[in-house]
């Protein structure tokens, strides 16, 4: 019999919205660099699909992913990890240009917590547990944990994380802004994920790739520079035609039809 795929890929009704779940359950979706590698060619493949306007990343409703595979770790030697530049990979869903939407229930500690992180909206169920417990193992974040915790939640909470092992509610996370949206416990995260990221499909591709693309760049840019990016990609959005619809929309009281150019 076939085995199971690692990250389970299916599009939503309207067809715009590509689903990937993460599908190790018997492993608490444990990220191993296979389901890393599929989980990596699944983005390639909706943020090259015209059709694909927004991407949902879930482990369930009943876990995101209790980290990065310790048994696939364990035994690793530095040049192993150095000569293959173990998590090297983990870097690629920062590169996606459409937008995600992250839903997390149960844990997502350690690189679950970071791949989250990485996530452009995050949906947390009150039931959900964030944590860091690499220390626990002898190790540290190694997914942009330390970095992304610091500028989403701020230094002393990140350090705390990083060095306690303190672990947070969703309810937490969400107070915290490490969350965009709370989910009640018997609600499901990635029913509520799709629903936004329908949202955004439904608006024009161009503004979601340019707003989201602004954003990140306040994580990179010092603040001048970062105006600067942003008025500049505000200005070029006249070239669209989706502003000339938008706004002929809005000022004859009807909807806009996006062309998406
Ligand atoms: C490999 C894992 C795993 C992991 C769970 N499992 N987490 N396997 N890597 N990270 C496996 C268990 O070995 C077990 O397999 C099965 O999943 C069920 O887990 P249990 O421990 O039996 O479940 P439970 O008692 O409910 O405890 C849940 C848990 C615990 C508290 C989440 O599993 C746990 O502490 N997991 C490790 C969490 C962690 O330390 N994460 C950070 C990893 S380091 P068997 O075969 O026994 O049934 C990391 C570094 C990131 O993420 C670096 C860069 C990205």
């Amino acid at each position: 019999t076939q085995a199971e795929p690692l990250v389970l890929s299916r599009r939503s009704d309207s067809g715009k919205v590509q689903i990937l779940t993460l599908n190790r359950p018997k492993a608490l979706n444990a990220l191993s660099t296979p389901l890393f590698d599929v989980l990596n060619v699944e983005l390639e493949k909706a943020d090259a699909d015209p059709e694909v306007r927004a991407i949902v990343l879930t482990g369930g409703d009943k876990v995101f992913a209790a980290g990065a595979d310790i048994k696939e770790m364990k035994d690793k030697t530095f040049s192993e990890a150095y000569s293959t530049n173990f998590l090297g990979s983990w870097a690629k869903l920062a590169t996606i240009k459409k937008p995600i939407v992250g839903a997390v229930a149960g844990y997502a500690l350690g690189g679950g917590c970071e791949l989250a992180l990485m996530t452009d909206i995050l949906v947390a169920s009150e039931k959900a547990t964030f944590g860091q417990p690499e220390i626990t193992l002898g190790i540290i974040p190694g997914g942009g944990g330390t970095q992304r915790l610091v500028k989403t939640i701020g230094k002393a909470r990140a350090m705390d994380l990083t060095l306690t092992n303190r672990k947070i509610t969703g309810k937490e996370a969400y107070d915290w802004g490490l969350a965009a949206r709370l989910v009640p416990a018997d609600q499901s995260v990635t029913e509520e994920a799709v629903k936004i990221a329908e949202g955004i499909a439904g608006f024009g591709a161009l503004a979601a790739q340019a707003g989201k693309e602004a954003v990140n760049a306040a994580g990179e840019l010092p603040l001048s520079e970062g105006l600067r990016f942003e008025r500049r990609l505000f200005q070029a959005l006249f070239a669209t035609a989706d502003q000339k619809e938008g706004m002929a929309a809005f000022a004859e009281k009807r909807k806009p039809t996006w062309k998406h150019e």
